[in-house]
């Protein structure tokens, strides 16, 4: 009897879903595993695939010593298919079939609904791993080295959690399907990644930073609504990816945090009172916080774009469906049907931004939506917190959410990043202001000189308060060369 807990890593495919009794599941996944790893070795981190990496490793599903750590080459990396443990008595806990037993197969008249919601998530994963490729190679420190590796690697993993869903429950279309999600690529002229934000270039640390903690998170909030669903194996497949997921954006809160320390820290040092005195605090070797706001604002505005269109009769049939809920759904105190409810809207009304009564089911974008800006703005608080206690006096914000945004209500309206409108012409002359030039990219990538000895860090970001898995601070978290 095979341990629901544990992991059997005695197939080439770890799993905690049977696969050795579920041989067509399997012999689908073996036939897909090369590509894979022709991918990976591709696509993924660049110039380090015989390294020695200490990476974690899922080895159980148990909240409590879920994984272990050691040295891995990532090729070698144990990608696996984990659920969380099923729960006896689920429901499907929202829309039209709510308190029916959630679903063990496919509803057929779901099926297409399903499987989109399923690639477009799949999409996401391989691409992120695409978009940072190449940051191994200017890598701050060890430590941040190994961090982008483990979040390359648990990205690696949620593809192969959409994978076996797509093969197992999907047949052939399934079987295309993840053959497709191997031949997109990020940024790609011809086969680009699904969804914006997935195909923007993360061309230096402060944005991969700014990624996992604004487009992971992101992530999280959709596999929250996904962990929802009516259909047992996605939810449950979600709620294990999100214990993976808590890292990634651990990685992008503490990066800017260690980032904006140092920079407080060395105008501390000397004696530059006025944070917007740009100059001064780039010849300190550091980032300058109006150039961290910017990154902020384009990173916060491009993950508002990846929740869609506010209002969508998509959400509100995936919702009707018990497909996709709400984040914290069976947490919230109303019927869960939203058949009368209604939500407030922001959207432009005779050229002001307005906030307008719609129904909920059709706003449930804009819910969740909400929901993540709120999760963005305790982190950003926490920012701030750290800026604070060095007696800089400067505060960062999250942009209005109609600043610069591509998709929904705003995409054809120019605003300041606290909302006030603007035509084209001043937005033009303005935009340097707001969003990252070309010559703050080219500063901060100036910065961007790899540190490879163990223990140290370069000069514009602090060091860890901690280190992985409680090691001390000169522990050797990548061996390059072996
Ligand atoms: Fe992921
Ligand atoms: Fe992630």
């Amino acid at each position: 009897m095979l341990d629901l807990m544990n992991v059997d890593y005695t197939t080439k495919i770890p799993n905690n879903v049977d696969l050795a009794s579920d041989r067509q599941v399997l012999k689908a996944l073996e036939g897909w595993h090369p590509g894979y790893i022709d991918w990976w070795k591709d696509m993924g981190p660049d110039g380090f695939q015989d390294s020695l990496v200490y990476l974690r490793t899922a080895v159980s599903v148990d909240p409590k010593g879920w994984a272990k750590f050691d040295y891995v080459k990532m090729p070698e990396y144990r990608w696996g298919v984990l659920l969380a443990p099923q729960e006896a008595d689920r429901k499907v806990n929202f829309g039209q079939h709510m308190g029916e037993p959630a679903w063990q197969e496919v509803p057929g008249e779901y099926r297409a609904m399903l499987r989109r919601l399923i690639v477009i998530q799949g999409d996401t994963e391989p691409a992120s791993v695409e978009q940072q490729r190449f940051l191994g190679k200017t890598a701050p420190s060890l430590y941040d080295m190994r961090n982008l590796f483990q979040v390359n690697v648990e990205e690696g993993r949620h593809l192969w959690a959409m994978v076996y869903l797509l093969q197992k429950y999907f047949g052939r279309d399934g079987r295309e399907e993840a053959d497709e999600l191997l031949r997109r690529r990020s940024g790609d002229a011809d086969s680009p990644r699904m969804l914006g934000a997935f195909n923007e270039a993360t061309p230096d640390w402060l944005s991969f930073f700014m990624f996992t903690f604004f487009t992971d998170r992101d992530g999280k909030m959709q596999l929250e609504s996904l962990a929802q669903s009516g259909f047992d194996p996605l939810s449950r497949t979600c709620r294990f990816m999100l214990t993976e997921e808590a890292h990634h954006m651990f990685v992008g809160e503490t990066g800017v945090g260690r980032t904006i320390q140092r920079t407080c820290e060395a105008m501390i040092a000397a004696g530059i009172d006025d944070p917007n005195d740009v100059a001064r605090v780039r010849a300190l070797g550091v980032i300058d916080l109006p150039t961290v706001q910017k990154k902020m604002n384009l990173h916060y505005s491009l993950s508002l774009d990846l929740f869609g269109s506010e209002i969508s009769t998509n959400a509100a049939n995936f919702y009707n469906a018990g497909l996709k809920g709400r984040f914290g759904e069976t947490k919230i105190d109303d019927d869960h049907r939203l058949t009368d409810a209604t939500y407030k809207v922001a959207k432009m009304v005779n050229g002001e931004i307005t906030m307008v009564d719609e129904p909920s089911l059709t706003a449930l974008n804009m819910r969740l939506r909400d929901d993540y800006t709120l999760d963005c703005f305790k982190g950003v608080e926490r920012w701030n917190k750290i800026i604070e206690k060095t007696g800089v006096k400067f505060r960062l914000e999250l942009p209005h959410t109609a600043f610069h945004r591509h998709i929904g209500e705003f995409k054809h309206t120019h605003t300041t990043p606290s909302g006030i409108i603007l035509d084209e012409a001043t937005w033009a002359g303005q935009r340097d202001n707001y969003l990252p030039s070309g010559a703050d990219g080219d500063f901060i990538t100036s910065l961007m000189q790899p540190v490879t000895e163990p223990g140290a860090y370069a000069g514009w970001i602090a060091p860890p308060k901690m280190g992985i898995d409680n090691k001390p601070g000169e522990f050797e978290y990548v061996q390059i060369h072996v």
